[in-house]
């Protein structure tokens, strides 16, 4: 027989008065997505037939947000009717004439994984049940719809924390605001929803007993793992969220064969990959598209964003965004690279350097204490400590090119547009203003100048002129 059909409606139009924020609560982000594009991810892992998301407060964003995620998904509107219930009786219109299986997420539901949810469906379907819910233990439960049930077991119906008497509070397990309903039963029943209830409000969880006393029959499936079903209402549970969305994600990589030597300080987004033998030092976090291929090394404090680094690449204590480091380079101690950095193989950007839309060529290096910015570096060059390129003349940016081969003194200013060529050298402090010829030495005009006497005139009595006076004694015994 074939399988049902199945809808996924998602519930995000509630406002997250407990979150405090000006951001509607289903797009705060953990692990580089939103909560709700965490969910609408897990609920794209079923492949559904049709997804329905149903949003009111902050309609837009929260639209947006679910168009970018899941293009093929249907945004529903809630009316000014509050509830659970309501959201899912306005998500059904839409689903108009459809009788298969109908999957209810909650959009502050982040951690459920696929597995967790192919396994409710699959329940659900092999128990033929009007409803079964996703329930969990929790370390505490407070806030959550407790599962109340008979003296054989079977679910008699879900009692939300406001509304529970002492003995229900007591229960243990709770909840997750995750649901897979028969089409028809849950039509019907959700119409006899009302709203005698401490918030006033049209529960779904109030379904459950009413398909009960129709006789029909609810199942509860417990979640092995608690945190999936970790419900985000406010920023405690935000972090929460987040740390146990973060662990569950370092461990995959280690057991990608990845050495997380701290994964507490250790923050990896899920949308970033690693290869085997890449080695994470504490306090790192690795956000957003960023790629670290085989072997290379990670931290400490350090953080890429949307970065690729290279195989058996070194980045100690570096903030990267949008940046290329190639193979076998080496980037750090405190380095920062802005977007547009593309550092070549075995090349290098040092202590104290600072880079935006620059091309390094292999094996060249910037080692010390410099600012490179819109340019281009050849292969093999070493731009010397303490360069700063000047790129902007204060209404353009310019760029500047440095050939194959080249080395440029310490201290030196290139002030861009300029362009110097292969193999070309400059002396210590050169201001660069014009383009040096391949294979030249560039020194700036203007040699240093010597004022005998200088401080014994000016600072008389002073600990230099003693220390002068005493060196002059000193030379002139020597001389003696
Ligand atoms: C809900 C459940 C509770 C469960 C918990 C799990 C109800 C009545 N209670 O409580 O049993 O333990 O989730 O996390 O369902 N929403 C709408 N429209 C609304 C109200 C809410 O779309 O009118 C959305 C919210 O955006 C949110 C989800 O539904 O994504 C849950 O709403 P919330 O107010 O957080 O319910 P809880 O009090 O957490
Ligand atoms: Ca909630």
């Amino acid at each position: 027989m074939a399988e049902p059909q199945l809808a996924v409606i998602v519930l995000a139009a509630g406002q997250g008065t407990r979150m405090r924020s000006r951001t509607p609560k289903v797009l705060h982000r953990i692990g580089g997505r939103s909560l709700l594009e965490h969910v609408l991810v897990t609920a794209e892992s079923l492949a559904p037939d049709r997804t329905v998301v149903v949003v009111r407060h902050e309609r837009d964003l929260v639209a947006g947000a679910v168009t970018d995620a899941a293009p093929r998904a249907v945004v529903v509107d809630q009316d000014d009717v509050p509830g659970t219930g309501r959201a899912v009786e306005m998500a059904l219109a839409e689903l108009a004439g459809f009788t298969g299986d109908v999957l209810v997420l909650s959009g502050d539901v982040p951690l459920l994984d696929a597995v967790t949810l192919g396994d409710l469906l699959a329940a659900h379907r092999r128990d033929g049940v009007a409803a079964t819910l996703l329930s969990a233990r929790p370390d505490d439960p407070t806030g959550y719809g407790r599962v109340v049930r008979e003296g054989d077991g079977t679910v008699a119906r879900v009692v939300e924390q406001k509304d529970a008497s002492r003995d229900e509070a007591a229960i243990a397990e709770i909840n997750a605001g995750v649901y897979v309903f028969q089409a028809g039963p849950l039509r019907e029943h959700l119409a006899l929803v009302g709203t005698a209830n401490a918030q006033g409000e049209r529960y779904l969880t109030d379904v459950v007993a009413l398909l009960r006393a129709s006789r029909l029959a609810v199942a509860a499936a417990s979640a092995p793992d608690a945190s999936a079903a970790l419900g985000v209402n406010d920023r405690v549970q935000l972090s929460d969220a987040a740390a146990a969305l973060n662990a569950r994600t370092v461990r995959h990589w280690q057991r990608e064969g990845v050495t997380v030597l701290d994964p507490a300080t250790t923050w990896i987004d899920v949308t970033a990959t690693l290869a085997p033998d890449v080695t994470v030092l504490p306090n790192t976090h690795i956000l957003r598209a960023t790629a670290i291929a085989e072997g290379a090394t990670v931290g400490p404090d350090t953080s890429l964003v949307d970065c690729e680094v290279g195989a058996d690449a070194v980045v100690t204590r570096t903030d990267a965004t949008l940046a290329v480091i190639g193979a076998g380079a080496t980037v750090g101690p405190f380095a920062y690279l802005r977007p547009g950095t593309d550092l070549g193989a075995q090349g290098k950007i040092g202590t104290f350097v600072e880079t935006k839309n620059a091309r390094i060529g292999e094996a060249s290096k910037i080692p010390h204490l410099s600012y490179v910015g819109d340019a281009e570096v050849g292969v093999g060059a070493n731009v010397g400590a303490g360069t700063i390129v000047a790129n902007y003349d204060g209404e353009r940016k310019h760029r500047t090119r440095v050939g194959d081969h080249v080395r440029t003194g310490a201290h030196n200013v290139f002030v861009a547009p300029v362009r110097i060529g292969d193999g070309a050298y400059t002396g210590a402090g050169t201001v660069v203003r014009k383009n040096v010829p391949p294979g030249a030495l560039a020194v700036v005009p203007g040699s240093q100048r010597n004022v005998e006497g200088w401080v014994e005139t000016h600072r008389p009595g002073s600990a230099a002129a003693q220390a002068a006076e005493k060196a002059a004694h000193g030379s002139q015994e020597e001389d003696g």
